[in-house]
């Protein structure tokens, strides 16, 4: 073993030295000799901080008159970068993962739907977002702006295949036309978890405890985050007081939402365009500003649904251990026509982002698409606002690009056993970067930019004894491996 050049030796030496050979041995030792001597014919080989062509170089259109293409993506829509794309798949393996511990099954749908999904008439702003077009076919699609249309789709679709209760979750991306603030973005991926078939709050006890599980998970307390809840009820009892009809109230929870983003003053001009009250509507806007349960009860009594299912809810949060992360807003109404009770929305408590995710039960979509109802609740969680929120609370992961062995033949002779090496290795389950054409200066640089822990040296003098050398990058030990001993 003694013999043999150590890597640092080899480090300082021509590439060719190394390998105990000398050019004129082996024609392709002096094909490779030629090609170190002649830079322009092998670039990679010559370019120890450019290891790779450039855009030009590669796709050979610039410098040939045509002009370089705005580079950006669409305006609010992302690349992922490795850097950007580890996050994402980090935060969407704690979303399955908390989905997985909630008993939940993965579903998918297409990205694009048809429009008459998500056509509704009560004035929401994400029917003014859609992204929506004529295709080849004339048919009328949407790239979705959310999921929930798709997921009532399917469950009209498996009818009574399924058996209930049912509890899915997806990821995927949605679209919406929107202005963007911090957070808010033209496409956006939400996970979804919802459940069909529970007509008690023990389904918004669960989900919630599925959104508090994915805060704890990533380091979220209760101190930064909490989850404001409601009830559609509550402004159903309300609008029942002023006999206000029943066929108003998702127009009337619409415009409500708004509050906050218009005045007063609209608000209340667009509930009398309506025809409700000028009386009516400080009755909503007073009932609205409440923010404890024992003040709602004086107001609507103890009877209704309203206040007896967020009673139940808060004593379930007791049960759960999340009682200290909910608090009763009666201003949470949410903007979707579709809610019908138990609504609740996720806010960072420093009220510097926009809502982190957002939820609620709705059991009469499934009439509006013509079948037969079916309670439901769920919610939609961005993956745009946590991250401001993780970058806010420095808690964002270090999720550095890691592999366990980098492998690199001295000589092209040696690509084969290279490849063996690496084909083997991989077949052991172990993340193998195979490398060529490169300086061992560059490969030493290469393993530090992406962590792997050890370097597989193929060269011919140990390759002539059946061996490779190897060494560990973390201990800096180095030693000579028999290939068949390499695990
Ligand atoms: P949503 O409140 O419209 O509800 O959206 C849910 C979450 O998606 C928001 O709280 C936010 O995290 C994220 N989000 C929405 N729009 C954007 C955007 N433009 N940019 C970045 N993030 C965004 C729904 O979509 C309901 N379908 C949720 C649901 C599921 N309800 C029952 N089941």
């Amino acid at each position: 073993m003694s013999a043999v050049p150590t890597i640092r030796q080899l480090l300082v030496r021509p590439r060719l030295c190394s390998i105990g050979l000398n050019s004129s041995s082996s024609p392709f030792l002096s094909y490779a000799l030629s090609l170190h001597c002649c830079p322009s014919s092998l670039r990679v080989l010559s370019s120890s901080s450019s290891p790779t062509l450039t855009h030009e170089e590669a796709d050979g259109s610039v410098g040939k008159g045509s002009s370089l293409i705005d580079v950006n993506p669409p305006r609010g829509t992302r690349d992922f970068p490795p850097d950007d794309m580890r996050l994402r798949s980090w935060l969407f393996q704690n979303f399955r993962e908390v989905s997985r511990i909630l008993s939940f099954e993965e579903v998918d749908f297409p990205v694009l739907e048809s429009e008459a999904l998500f056509i509704r008439k009560a004035g929401e702003e994400i029917t003014q977002q859609l992204y929506n077009f004529e295709d080849k076919g004339g048919r009328r699609v949407v790239l979705r702006p959310e999921i929930t249309p798709s997921l009532a789709r399917l469950v009209i679709k498996q009818g009574k295949s399924v058996s209930l209760p049912l509890k899915w979750f997806t990821i995927g991306q949605c679209w919406r036309y929107e202005r963007m603030t911090r957070g808010r973005r033209r496409e956006h991926y939400q996970w979804n978890m919802d459940i069909f078939g529970v007509s008690k709050v023990r389904a918004e006890a669960e989900l919630i405890q599925a959104v508090v599980l994915l805060f704890e998970r990533l380091g979220i307390k209760s101190s930064d985050v909490g989850i404001r809840v409601s009830s559609r009820k509550v402004l159903q009892a309300v609008l029942q007081m002023y006999a206000i009809p029943e066929n108003l109230f998702t127009q009337v929870c619409v415009i409500v939402d708004k509050l906050g983003k218009i005045t007063r003053e609209e608000m209340e001009k667009e509930l009398v365009s309506l025809g409700v009250s000028i009386k009516a509507v400080n009755g909503i806007i007073e009932v609205l500003s409440l923010k404890s349960l024992s003040k709602l009860e004086e107001v609507l009594g103890s009877e209704g649904e309203a206040v007896s299912e967020l009673k139940k809810l808060f004593s379930l949060a007791e049960s759960y251990g999340y009682a200290d992360w909910i608090c009763f807003d009666a201003s949470v109404v949410r903007g979707l026509a579709y809610y019908t009770g138990i609504v609740f929305e996720a806010f960072d408590r420093q009220g510097k982002l926009r809502a982190i995710c957002g939820g609620g039960r709705y059991d009469r979509l499934l009439s509006t698409f013509g079948s037969d109802d079916i309670p439901a609740c769920g919610f939609g969680f961005g993956d745009a606002v946590i991250v401001e929120l993780l970058k806010e609370k420095a808690l964002l992961p270090d999720l550095s690009h890691k592999v366990d062995d980098i492998v690199f033949p001295l000589d092209e002779v040696l690509d084969g056993t290279a490849s063996s090496i690496a084909s083997s290795l991989r077949k052991k389950g172990r993340s193998v970067d195979l490398v060529e054409d490169k300086r061992l200066k560059w490969v030493f640089k290469h393993a530090e930019r992406i962590g792997a822990s050890r370097l597989i040296l193929v060269g011919n003098s140990e390759w002539e004894r059946g061996a490779v050398r190897v060494k560990n990058l973390s201990t800096r030990e180095e030693f000579e491996v028999k290939i068949d001993e390499l695990d």
